[in-house]
């Protein structure tokens, strides 16, 4: 079938009470509010933070790819080569435009430059024939199609209107009761709009990640949310949810937010479990220093030393002593500078000797990646 535009009234939804939906939005909104009061560290949960905007990066390039291709690419990264290969770099663009936004939101208003400003850096360095765009940060000046879709986007001559009333539905002083509701349709409406030749996808992800920490899920109380993730996970959900929505339907539009909002929660929930100190130690620190062991990664000491680190989350060298006992304080100060050679421990603070492990910049990272992939954490399947 020939696909076809539908207009339709880009307008608040007011789900029934009793809904599932209407439970989502509470529940989100109760998480939202939340302050950060799990056990795990701050820098350790920093660093999980960074893992996870690798993933959404490769989740978002369509990386396919198994847990040891994401080891990989985030080892390569750990070189930091400049790279030819434009499949890494739309996974570095992508990176970079989330550092953007954790960065720079608070002082962004939502508006066209900042849908502008995302689509340059998602696009950059990329061919237009392949992953980039001809007019980068640009509306696009033709008609596109939206492959294996039934909607056609508006008309080329129509999209700065659809795009300044979508800037407007944005702004539209409403009860924070509808963010969540809106972040989902706004989503929705600009894909259906289109705006640029190419990347829509890609900006949509970012431009939805930067809504929510403008609305309060963010880094600052404790929470990243990794929307391109309920995106990613399984595309094909992701393209027939849309699809429903395409209809103007309120049915379908519901059953969008459903999906979406339901995504968060998960996506959400994945990371207070994280949070959950004893449940990270054991399920995901401790395995990955066994795996890295096993891999001659780190000798037997090292593996000591840094299960350790995992049980005290901040350690110093008297922690050592106690389980090297017949080595002399020499000694262990030179194995402690060797693993702050190969950064898998830092100082908690500058000039201070207490310890943490570090896993997000060096070869434990495999270990870790390994173990998140076995505990569901992974979008990947093997
Ligand atoms: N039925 C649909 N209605 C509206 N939008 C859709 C539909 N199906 C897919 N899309 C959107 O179109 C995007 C693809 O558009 P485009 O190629 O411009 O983005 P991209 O960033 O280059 O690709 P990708 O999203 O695959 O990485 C999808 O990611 C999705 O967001
Ligand atoms: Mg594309």
């Amino acid at each position: 079938m020939e696909p076809k535009f539908k207009y339709f009234e880009l307008k608040l939804l007011e789900p029934a009470f009793g809904s599932k939906l209407t439970d989502l939005i509470i529940e989100l909104d109760y998480l939202r509010k939340k302050k950060l009061g799990g056990s795990t560290h701050p820098r350790t949960f920093f660093q999980l933070k960074e893992i996870f905007h690798i993933l959404e990066s490769i989740g978002s390039a369509r990386i396919e790819g198994n847990r040891t291709t994401i080891a990989e690419y985030i080892e390569a990264r750990l070189h930091d080569e400049g790279t030819t290969d434009e499949k890494i770099r739309e996974i570095q663009n992508m990176e970079k435009a989330m550092d953007f936004i954790d960065e720079n939101i608070r002082n962004y208003p939502i508006n066209r430059m900042l849908v502008s400003e995302l689509h340059k850096m998602v696009v950059a360095g990329l061919s237009p024939q392949r992953e980039g765009d001809a007019t980068p940060g640009e509306y696009r000046m033709q008609n596109v199609r939206i492959a294996r879709s039934q909607h056609m986007p508006p008309d080329y001559t129509q999209v700065p209107h659809y795009m300044d009333e979508l800037f407007e539905f944005i702004q539209k002083d409403t009860s924070p009761k509808y963010d969540l509701l809106k972040t989902a349709l706004v989503h929705h409406r600009f894909v259906w709009i289109h705006p640029f030749r190419n990347g829509n996808g890609r900006a949509v992800r970012l431009f939805t990640y930067a809504m929510l920490v403008k609305q309060g899920f963010n880094i600052d109380v404790g929470r990243i949310v990794n929307p391109t993730a309920v995106f990613c996970n399984d595309r094909q959900k992701y393209y027939d949810y849309l699809g429903q929505a395409d209809s103007g339907e309120e049915q379908g539009l519901l059953n969008w937010c459903e999906y979406v909002l339901g995504g968060l929660k998960e996506e959400i929930q994945k990371i207070d479990r994280l949070l959950n100190y004893p449940y990270l130690s054991k399920e995901i620190l401790l395995p990955a220093i066994e795996f890295s062991l096993e891999r001659k990664v780190i000798t037997n000491i090292e593996a000591k030393i840094l299960k350790v680190a995992v049980g005290e989350q901040i350690f110093q060298a008297s922690h050592i002593r106690k389980i090297l006992p017949d080595k002399i304080p020499a000694e262990i100060s030179r194995i402690l500078r060797r693993l702050k050679e190969k950064k898998m421990i830092v100082s908690e603070k500058e000039n201070t000797r207490k310890y943490l492990m570090s896993f997000h910049n060096n070869y434990l990272l495999r270990g870790i990646i390994k173990a998140l992939g076995e505990n569901g954490f992974l979008p990947v399947k093997e």
